[in-house]
């Protein structure tokens, strides 16, 4: 078998990328190791910038997401009993987000890609790549209890932080840059219509937690935890009785009162937290996208977002290749991508440390997490510095 583009991963990176190359003609064919329901049901992220949803819509996946997307004009802090809107239009040029879960964005990519795109195989496991300095990498995957080769012109690896594209790049060529975090969110979805109509970030003395949604009928809530937590400590009253706790307001600070609403929990899970980026994004022939690249603590929305923007600036370079036969983009392509990652690592750890109590955390860093929170409640730049980062940042021009 052989293809121009052999795209191993099947999640957002991989089937926009697929979507992307589709729409310019180029060949290109997706490997996904899990089944289509797995893949599908896999909660993940939930918030879209206004540059992914953009890009979903340009290559015809933006129907559902235009009646079912929740659009968001800004997110509410509290810390120390207050309450503070941050409000994005206003501080940004008119930019927002939508609230469209990643299960969402899969099926509606899925959908289009089996009813007129490039081949999608789902139960294909890559195993390995052999030949990313060459001109003609190869993928050997197994599928349906046999391996089998898949020649190709460029291999891209959108196949996550456990992926096994980015060995094919030799140890003394990559460089990773990493670190972890002393805490996990444990994350529930209910059958509960959120009680705000924007997301709620909580910093508190207890940690951590954080109200957003999936739908208006559904909510999604994250609550700080200990690392190695087992979420069958967690009973269902315990998580309403933290999460109310830790975004209680303080009536005298003139936050208006808040009552959370509460209903069956459907799933729970704990979600360990890292920061994580592999340089280069680019060996020879291999090409490295979203998470099989980089990782972000949650905190902020970036992962799913990241990964949007590198497969943009890569279907870019590849098509601008297939058009003219210059490699000038594509040579380009590490670079470009990694400027915006950094500034999304640095925001997404910015708002973890923030927001988040480490165990070992002394009564000095509260305060000045404190002083920090009240600098974005209080003055326009801090302010504006979040939403710009939250919104997330310009695609970089064609050039
Ligand atoms: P993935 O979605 O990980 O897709 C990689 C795909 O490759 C998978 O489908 C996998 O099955 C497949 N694959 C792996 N190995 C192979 C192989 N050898 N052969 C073939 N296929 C393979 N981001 C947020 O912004 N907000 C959140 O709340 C949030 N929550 C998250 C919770 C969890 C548990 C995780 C893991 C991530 C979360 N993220 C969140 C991050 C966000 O979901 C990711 O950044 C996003 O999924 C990245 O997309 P991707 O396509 O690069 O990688
Ligand atoms: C969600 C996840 C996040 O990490 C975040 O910052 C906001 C929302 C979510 O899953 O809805």
């Amino acid at each position: 078998r052989r293809t121009t583009v052999g795209i191993i991963g099947g999640g957002p990176a991989g089937l926009l990328l697929a979507r992307l190359l589709h729409r310019s003609g180029i060949d290109c064919a997706v490997l996904e190791s899990r089944d289509r329901g797995y893949v599908e049901r896999r909660q993940r992220a939930g918030i879209l910038e206004q540059g992914t949803v953009d890009v979903l819509r340009g290559c015809g996946a933006g129907a559902r997401l235009d009646r079912e997307g929740l659009v968001h004009d800004g997110i509410e802090l509290r810390f120390a009993g207050r309450s503070h809107r941050v409000d994005f239009p206003a501080l940004t040029d008119g930019r927002r987000v939508t609230v469209y879960a990643q299960t969402e964005v899969v099926k509606d990519l899925i959908s289009l890609q089996l009813a007129d795109g490039a081949p999608l195989l789902f139960g294909a496991e890559a195993l390995s790549v052999e030949g990313a300095d060459g001109d003609r990498p190869a993928v050997h995957y197994r599928y349906q209890g046999r391996v089998h080769t898949l020649d190709c012109d460029y291999v891209v690896g959108c196949d996550g932080f456990h992926g096994v594209v980015r060995r094919a790049v030799p140890e003394g060529e990559r460089r990773t840059y990493e670190r972890g975090y002393p805490y996990s969110w444990l994350g529930v979805l209910a059958d509960v219509p959120p009680s705000a109509d924007e997301l709620i970030y909580a910093h508190s003395p207890r940690g951590f937690a954080l109200f957003s949604m999936r739908s208006p009928t559904v909510s999604r809530l994250y609550l700080q935890v200990p690392n190695g937590t087992d979420p069958a400590d967690w009973p269902d009253d315990r998580i309403w009785d933290e999460l109310e706790t830790r975004a209680a307001v303080d009536p005298a600070t003139g936050a208006a009162p808040w009552k959370l609403a509460r209903g069956p929990i459907t799933a729970k899970s704990v979600l360990p937290m890292r920061s994580s980026v592999t340089e280069p994004m680019r060996y020879g022939r291999v090409l490295l996208a979203g998470d099989a690249a980089h990782i972000v603590p949650p905190t902020g929305a970036k992962g799913l977002n990241l990964a949007a923007a590198d497969v943009t600036v890569l279907a870019r370079a590849l098509t601008h290749l297939h058009t003219t036969g210059s490699t000038d983009l594509l040579d380009a392509y590490s670079a470009t991508c990694l400027r915006r990652v950094w500034r999304a690592e640095h925001f997404s750890a910015f708002m973890t440390t923030t927001l988040h109590t480490a165990p070992d955390q002394s009564p000095f860093d509260t305060r000045l997490q404190l002083a920090q929170l009240d600098r974005i409640a209080t003055g326009p730049h801090a302010a504006a510095e979040l939403a710009e980062n939250y919104t997330g940042l310009p695609l970089p021009a064609v050039p």
